[in-house]
């Protein structure tokens, strides 16, 4: 377990112990299901931890040229490469880094295809299709969403495939159970069923999220199983989320406490716009360690992030005692969607990102400063 008393603050801490639990199970699904399970990046892209996660993984997922990069160069596979669009003057080092690309829409697919044709190793082209089902309720994070840009409906395909399509992808689920995917797959067979005979590989995207408690993985395994055995196809999970869930936190400090009219902040130094931002953006609220929500007769006080922006604040946690300049606030599960996400606004100091090793030693992989902060601009 993390001594934190050890942690620089602000910082990003991983527990190398949780990631490995958490892609066993991983592992163990892939292994029992007989299907391939990648890292997504967009949600964790901890690259002094893809050894690690290569050791349990069949690869990783790119969004963009520079995630596909960083597969290539630090967890020495090809990608599976998805982007809604392809820059012209990138799409030839893309293909440099990937094993699959997969295409947003039939257009995409034309005007690249014949440059795929003539690369220097073998690329698995794909079709990002939408099965128009989702039981995301939040629209940011609803793909499926009506007039969704991501991946072509139903009607905009014929009786079949452009030749040299080798797979579909859909991507619909986020933070979802298995009964989820179960709806999602039938409305991807509805849809697309037609198709199945002509492909080789099937990708249902992320929200796969079988390492949160409670996840149904025997029913999972069950349906994955199901799938593959009667389309005989090879069956390709991108999960982002759960490879990272509940294996860190995002350590902070008490800078100040203030008060306007008995509503006392306390001011950290982290930054919810900067550091944590789905928790402005999903919305979401955040654990912290030893605090519950406020709770009357105990010490209460807003989170208050180091930015100026008014917004960035979390609404009152209680705690035991009164809150002390100086003391620690850990923020819970923060690895995932965190460090990808993070920006320097403000010139705010970027959280140092540090591994809690299995043998409890701290290793601080990465501190930023200024330079971070100036190269960004100009
Ligand atoms: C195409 C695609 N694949 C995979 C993922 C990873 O999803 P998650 O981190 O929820 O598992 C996402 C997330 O947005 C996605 O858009």
């Amino acid at each position: 377990m993390i001594d934190y008393s050890k942690i620089p603050s602000p910082a990003f801490v991983l527990e190398e112990k949780l990631l490995r639990q958490n892609l066993e199970l991983i592992r163990g699904v892939q292994e029992r299901a007989g299907v391939s399970i990648i890292l997504a990046l967009k949600g964790f892209a901890m690259w002094k931890v893809f050894p690690i996660v290569g050791n349990y993984l069949k690869g990783a997922t790119a969004s963009s040229l520079h995630e596909a990069r960083l597969i290539f160069e630090e967890m020495g596979v090809r990608a599976h490469t998805y982007s809604p669009a392809y820059l012209p003057p990138e799409f030839e080092e893309i293909m440099r880094y990937s094993s699959h690309i997969t295409f947003n829409s039939l257009a995409q697919y034309g005007r690249y295809k014949d440059l795929l044709a003539g690369a220097s190793h073998k690329i698995s082209p794909g079709l990002r299709v939408n099965p128009e089902y989702s039981e995301v309720e939040v629209d940011l994070y609803n793909p499926a969403a009506k007039g969704s840009r991501l991946g072509e409906a139903p009607d905009n395909l014929g009786d079949t495939l452009p030749e040299g399509i080798e797979g579909l992808h859909f991507h619909t689920l986020c933070e979802s159970s298995s009964y989820e995917l179960e709806k999602v797959l039938a409305a991807f067979e509805k849809h697309f069923g037609r198709f199945f005979s002509q492909l080789k590989w099937a990708n249902f995207g992320g929200g796969h999220l079988m390492t949160r408690k409670g996840y149904d993985i025997e029913h999972l395994v069950g349906l994955l199983k199901a799938f593959r055995e009667k389309y005989g196809l090879e069956v390709i999970l991108e999960p982002g989320s759960a490879i990272a869930w509940e294996t860190g936190d995002l350590v902070s400090t008490v800078l100040d406490i203030t008060d306007n009219r008995g509503v006392k902040t306390a001011i950290v130094d982290v930054s919810f716009t900067a550091h944590m931002p789905d928790t402005l953006e999903m919305p979401y609220r955040p654990r912290i360690l030893g605090a519950t929500d406020a709770q009357p007769g105990k010490p209460a006080y807003r989170i208050g992030g180091v930015s100026c922006l008014a917004g960035d604040y979390m609404d009152s946690y209680s705690f035991d005692e009164e809150l002390q300049i100086g003391n620690q606030l850990i923020f819970r599960d923060m690895i995932h969607y965190t460090m990808v996400k993070t920006t320097t606004f403000n010139g705010v100091k970027h959280p140092s990102i540090c591994i809690w090793r299995e043998d409890d030693t701290l290793e601080v992989v990465r501190e930023f400063g200024y330079e971070d902060f100036k190269g960004r601009l100009s």
